[in-house]
């Protein structure tokens, strides 16, 4: 695939850049009655409303040959036939097949992964029925009340995100989440639970993450220490406090106990074992889905138990129609396409360096957060599938809060700094919670913020207000700069009836797509993360210098420095 840079498309879109220094949004809107039904695409239920971008039909036109250039529709069916195009793993990318509720096979190798996809899926579904009625008790014959799934990135973020935002679901399951090695982190979370009706998950791809793997002993010494032992072991065996840190021997603590209140979701066997977990009651997944893409496999496990198997499917129900319509959809009514291509639109040729992801929907607060290792560990990337240097800018930076929060925190530098933010506003037609019609006035937040930053206000426009308040022209004067918007600013509107689990995986499977499309367009590989490995490195090298209480200088001053303020770690 070409540098994007190198297609005709490009160099027309520069041309087309000029050409908005003189356009304006509000005009454009006042001219053509029929902008919002022409930019705009709905998917069931759900509306993406594009209206309200920096976009004419030619812009839209020179964005869809860009794609056609690139590739993008031969990279997309790549992905879906189960052709290894995380290059740098040599993996194939099938995170779709976990959601694929059809029959079609999906082949990796030469073997259809299906059958092993159903056969995880059945396993889970039995696990959860049992856990959620009861039926698995723990070691001392109670049921399971609260479920701790410990992970970090991938096998973390969307899980805790979706049980978040389908709490309306949830049954008599708590789910609980601790990913950071803090050890705050996992002593907040453990110390309103109960190890009798406590089940730990245990999730991570690679079984190595020094993170994950603290963490869960830390949770097992904490078990072992206020369950039971069984004869023949003492109890709290396995807690490796303090030494947990260096020590990589992780297989001496299994015991029945552990047997009822551990189980793993991983990819490594082997590990899992060494661990002290029972194979029996590990979920597998395979080399083939992205730690950032994995929430549909068993590592969905806490969302399953969460809200049950059937509505865990339904997520994946969804997820599945958006893969069937960035499939099958033409590049110019497809949504995540078309999300994809103004991205790049504002991030290479409006310079914009930043995206915002806006929720107006308290349940989708961990969404933002989740959409950070989505796109910018998929797209943060300074060399091309080749390896050659990306010639463009690539990935923006995600941020986000929901709204009305945002509003009255960084929606000043929105509509009024001087950055190009463009927006995604996202919201639920209905809330699972109405009262005191406060539904109505988070959706006139909604729309009114979308309608501001499109229209602004102008000079006499707020001249106006202010004479119309009774200010005089000396103080309207000194204040009319401040007062105006200058607008023209760019948002995508993503409308829903609910917030349910088939409209979450819709929403999510759009955003994974939406990165996939502009990873192909700069023409970098959005499924490894290479970047997250030095630091990693250099931590395995201080970490003996801060526990063994001898610095090596062999830093630079400043590392060294801190290292020194550091000795010795621990309670003063
Ligand atoms: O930080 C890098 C990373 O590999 C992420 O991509 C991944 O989601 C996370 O670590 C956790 O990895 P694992 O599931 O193997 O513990």
């Amino acid at each position: 695939m070409p540098s994007p840079t190198q297609t005709a498309a490009w160099q027309a879109l520069k041309q087309e850049r000029r050409a908005w220094n003189s356009l304006s949004l509000r005009e454009l809107f006042a001219e053509d009655k029929k902008r919002f039904e022409r930019f705009s695409l709905q998917l069931d239920d759900l509306l993406l409303d594009y209206s309200k971008n920096l976009i004419r039909s030619q812009t839209l036109k020179l964005l869809l040959k860009l794609a056609k250039e690139a590739g993008v529709e031969a990279l997309r069916d790549a992905m879906f036939t189960g052709e290894k195009i995380n290059l740098t793993e040599g993996r194939a990318v099938l995170h779709t097949a976990l959601r694929n509720r059809s029959e079609r096979p999906v082949m990796v190798d030469g073997r259809d992964v299906m059958p092993d996809v159903r056969e995880v899926l059945s396993r889970i579904r039995a696990f959860a029925d049992r856990v959620r009625t009861g039926k698995w008790k723990g070691h001392s014959g109670k049921p399971i009340s609260d479920v701790v799934n410990i992970g970090i990135g991938g096998s973390d973020l969307g899980p805790a995100m979706a049980c978040l935002a389908l709490k309306p679901y949830g049954g008599n399951i708590r789910a609980h989440f601790v990913s950071n090695v803090d050890p705050s982190h996992l002593h907040d979370t453990l110390e309103d639970l109960d190890p009798a009706t406590t089940l730990f998950i245990v999730a991570s791809k690679t079984f190595t993450t020094q993170e994950t793997l603290l963490n869960a002993q830390a949770a097992r010494a904490w078990l072992l220490a206020s369950l039971p032992s069984p004869p023949g072991v003492p109890k709290g065996r396995g807690c490796i406090r303090g030494a947990g840190a260096t020590s990589s021997k992780m297989g001496e603590g299994t015991t029945p106990a552990i047997a009822k209140h551990f189980v793993a979701i991983s990819t490594n066997e082997e590990a899992v074992k060494a661990f002290g977990i029972d194979p029996a009651n590990m979920f597998g997944f395979w080399d083939w889905v992205g730690g950032r893409y994995s929430l549909w496999s068993a590592i969905g496990l806490s969302i399953a138990l969460y809200i049950g198997m059937d509505e865990f499917e339904e997520l994946l129900a969804g997820a599945h129609d958006m893969d069937e319509h960035f499939r099958n959809a033409p590049l110019a009514e497809n949504m995540p396409v078309l999300m994809a291509l103004l991205g790049l639109w504002y991030n290479n040729f409006w310079d914009a360096q930043s995206y915002a992801v806006l929720p107006y929907e308290q349940r989708l607060a961990r969404f933002p957060a989740y959409l950070q290792q989505l796109d910018m560990e998929s797209n943060g990337k300074g060399v091309m599938r080749d390896g050659k240097p990306v010639k463009v800018s690539s990935g923006p930076v995600l941020f986000g809060e929901p709204g009305t929060n945002g509003q009255h925190a960084f929606y000043q530098l929105i509509h009024q700094g001087t950055k190009l933010i463009p927006c995604d506003f996202l919201a639920a037609a209905q809330s699972h919670n109405d009262v005191n019609g406060q539904h109505a006035v988070l959706l006139s937040n909604f729309l009114a913020q979308t309608e501001a930053l499109m229209r602004g206000k102008t000079a006499t426009e707020a001249e106006t207000e202010l004479t119309a308040s009774g200010m005089g022209k000396r103080e309207i004067k000194a204040l009319l700069p401040h007062k105006v918007f200058p607008g023209n600013r760019p948002t995508n509107t993503l409308l829903y009836r609910k917030l349910t689990p088939r409209t979450l995986g819709r929403l999510i499977a759009l955003y994974e797509h939406k990165v996939f499309v502009q990873g192909a367009l700069w023409n970098v590989n959005s499924y490894d993360q290479w970047g997250v490995e030095l630091g990693k490195q250099l931590a395995q090298a201080i970490l003996p210098e801060l526990t063994g209480g001898k610095a090596t200088g062999k830093h630079d001053a400043s590392t060294n420095a801190l290292i020194a303020r550091l000795q010795p770690v621990g309670d003063e």
